[in-house]
């Protein structure tokens, strides 16, 4: 998909952040945005002046960069066509891809035909992906904005709503005040497809200040109030590439295979203590 535009970096995306000490002062550029009016916001202060070095898998950031590269584009490949299959035939005009970053899967979410708009709260991010839309995907319809997931008001209209490894970022208010936003605006049969970084179950949800590693239990919960259905069990992303590129060809040979094949790497990810990415599939009721 075009040339490679920038340096890959992935020191900058870890998953084991430390935490740091309950009186430590904001960061100072959520000071320097706050000095220019904007509403604090903790987590996207973390983001929001980062510059973009490419964009790697976090849950694989010890595996080579060429791994990580497949390993993601197999995860994407999968998603987009899992969508696809839960909204059946009902046409897809609009997709909008929240906290898109620097556009990878605004850009893949382009294969629906769809409108794309991609908002994210990173002016460096929203530059890059308007650049490698452009010269990657120059017939494709795409929208950018820098826009705070918090206050994005323009839902409207969307068939497909991405929050891919954003819902981290926003406390649980504005995670309730979100879904409700979402519930208003999208119309019965509408898809929201959500991954989240999950404490894996032998871990307690952590809050801290550079994002909220809830439980699922709590998201679905959350889905539920606001009359989202999900579509299929939720997933790790692990089993959602195993289900699409490999179970499905080998049905035959019974129900469970993905479980049984993810299960030794799901044990060894809970034994470690890491935390993983969970993946919804939603439909607007
Ligand atoms: C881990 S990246 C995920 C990028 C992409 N959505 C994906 O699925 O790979 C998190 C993204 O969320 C953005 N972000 C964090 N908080 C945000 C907020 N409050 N509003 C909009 N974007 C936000 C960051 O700038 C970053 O691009």
């Amino acid at each position: 998909m075009g040339r490679r535009l920038f340096e890959t970096r992935t020191r900058d995306y870890p998953l084991r952040m430390p935490v740091p000490p309950p009186d430590a002062p904001p960061s100072p550029s959520g000071e320097q945005w706050r000095a220019h009016g904007a509403a604090p916001n903790r987590y996207a202060d973390n983001w929001r002046h980062r510059d973009y070095h490419g964009v790697r898998s976090t849950s694989l950031s010890q595996a080579p960069e060429r791994l990580q590269r497949v390993a993601v584009e197999l995860l994407r490949k999968a998603v987009i066509e899992e969508v696809r299959r839960i909204m059946g035939d009902r046409p897809i005009r609009r997709v909008i891809d929240a906290a898109c970053g620097p556009g990878d899967w605004a850009m893949a979410w382009a294969a629906l035909g769809a409108r794309v708009s991609g908002f994210d709260v990173n002016p460096a991010f929203i530059a890059a992906a308007r650049q490698r839309a452009a010269e990657g995907l120059p017939q494709a319809s795409f929208d950018f904005s820098v826009a705070d997931l918090i206050e994005y008001d323009a839902w409207d209209g969307a068939d497909i709503v991405a929050l891919g490894a954003c819902v981290m970022y926003v406390d649980d208010a504005a995670l309730e005040d979100l879904l409700a936003k979402l519930s208003h605006a999208l119309t019965p049969g509408a898809a929201v497809y959500v991954r989240a970084t999950v404490p894996n179950p032998l871990q307690p949800s952590l809050y801290h200040p550079f994002g909220c590693y809830r439980d699922r239990s709590v998201y679905q919960r959350a889905f539920e109030r606001r009359g989202f259905r999900l579509a299929r069990p939720p997933q790790t992303s692990l089993q959602v590439v195993l289900d699409a590129h490999l179970v499905r060809r080998l049905r035959s040979l019974g129900p469970g295979l993905s479980a049984a094949i993810s299960g030794p790497s799901r044990l060894l990810t809970m034994l470690r203590r890491e935390r993983e990415f969970c993946n919804w599939f939603l439909v607007r009721q």
